[in-house]
């Protein structure tokens, strides 16, 4: 192991205490605290970790945040009356989905509920409005993960512009996001996805290398140019003990994880590529507090500016 850990637990907890302030202030002035209304809809594993830990966050944090929770049976229409009641509620500033929604939706749900969403209240920065925002590079609200993870990197010293940056992953929620807040730091922006050719050399011209497929250890040393910055937004749950034993060597932390729950976390990123990276996000402990910690940002904006006061602060 030679790269640098890229702390985000620690910076995602700057970032907080930075907010501590604000919050106070907001609370002063409108008699409540910034408040969150996040929707659920069924039972997706992953989705509960990410809820659970956000309303903890919130929580710990002094922001109110409501869960609304919809049986995976619910409907579009379900959901889009939850949405419409959040975006009228006086006592709400932020609205979060988290997605998934259900497959049995159908396949334009998302951004059907996406664009119902009031782009003043949008803290994941997903509704039409602030996608195109984001791109005229104007944007208030912007998509948690990506924002946060510019944060991680200019707090830890990471020259982003005129550097060659390559993302692998052209997700709404991640990888087009990422790309364009690259691009308005002055990187030069490669987005790379499952139908590029020779993908371990595209990504391997990468100063920055940030990697969103949802697949485990998948990229490996050859993806990676020595000193490369990468970051690691894979949260892979794997119990097969075979993929375990031949990623992890027997005295590595993981193993015993793997040991006592049967399954650990693992990043898109290969373990072996601690060796060659300059500095590389963890999993746990990289990227998924900073995303947290970017949700009660928002949800801080977005108070902020419906009650007028500092919208230029954003
Ligand atoms: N699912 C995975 N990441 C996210 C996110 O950042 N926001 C929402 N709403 N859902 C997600």
């Amino acid at each position: 192991v030679s790269a640098h850990v890229l702390d985000g637990t620690a910076v995602a907890r700057a970032i907080r205490d930075e907010l501590s302030a604000r919050i106070s202030a907001f609370a002063q002035r409108a008699g409540r605290p910034p408040a969150l209304g996040i929707v659920l809809v069924g039972d997706d594993p992953a989705s509960e970790i990410y809820v659970r830990n956000k309303m903890k966050t919130g929580m710990a944090s002094g922001i109110t945040v409501d869960l609304v929770r919809l049986p995976k049976t619910a409907t579009l229409e379900d959901a889009l009356s939850v949405v419409r009641r959040l975006n009228t509620s006086p006592a709400h500033d932020g609205i979060l989905v988290q997605s998934p929604l259900p497959d049995t939706m159908g396949p334009d749900a998302e951004a059907v509920v996406f664009e119902t969403i009031d782009p003043a209240k949008d803290v994941d920065g997903f509704s039409p409005v602030n996608v195109g925002r984001l791109v005229q590079n104007r944007a208030v609200l912007h998509s948690c993960t990506p924002a946060g993870i510019i944060e991680l990197l200019t707090r830890s010293g990471v020259d982003i512009a005129g550097r060659r940056a390559v993302v692998i992953g052209r997700s709404d929620i991640v990888g087009k996001p990422m790309a364009m807040l690259l691009l308005h730091r002055h990187a030069t922006v490669t987005i790379c996805h499952s139908r590029t050719l020779d993908l371990p050399s595209v990504a391997a011209e990468a100063d920055l290398l940030i990697v969103a497929i949802g697949r485990p250890a998948f990229v490996t040393r050859p993806f990676v140019k020595p000193g490369a910055t990468v970051v690691d937004v894979g949260m892979n749950r794997v119990s097969d003990r075979a993929l375990v034993e031949s990623w992890f060597p027997p005295e590595s932390p993981k193993r015993a994880e793997y040991a006592q729950k049967g399954s650990v976390l693992v990043g898109d990123v290969h373990p072996d590529v601690w060796d060659v990276a300059g500095a590389l996000t963890p999993v746990p402990g990289g990227v998924g507090p900073l995303t947290i910690a970017m949700v009660m940002h928002n949800t801080v904006v977005a108070a902020e500016m419906q009650a007028g006061s500092t919208a230029s602060r954003a």
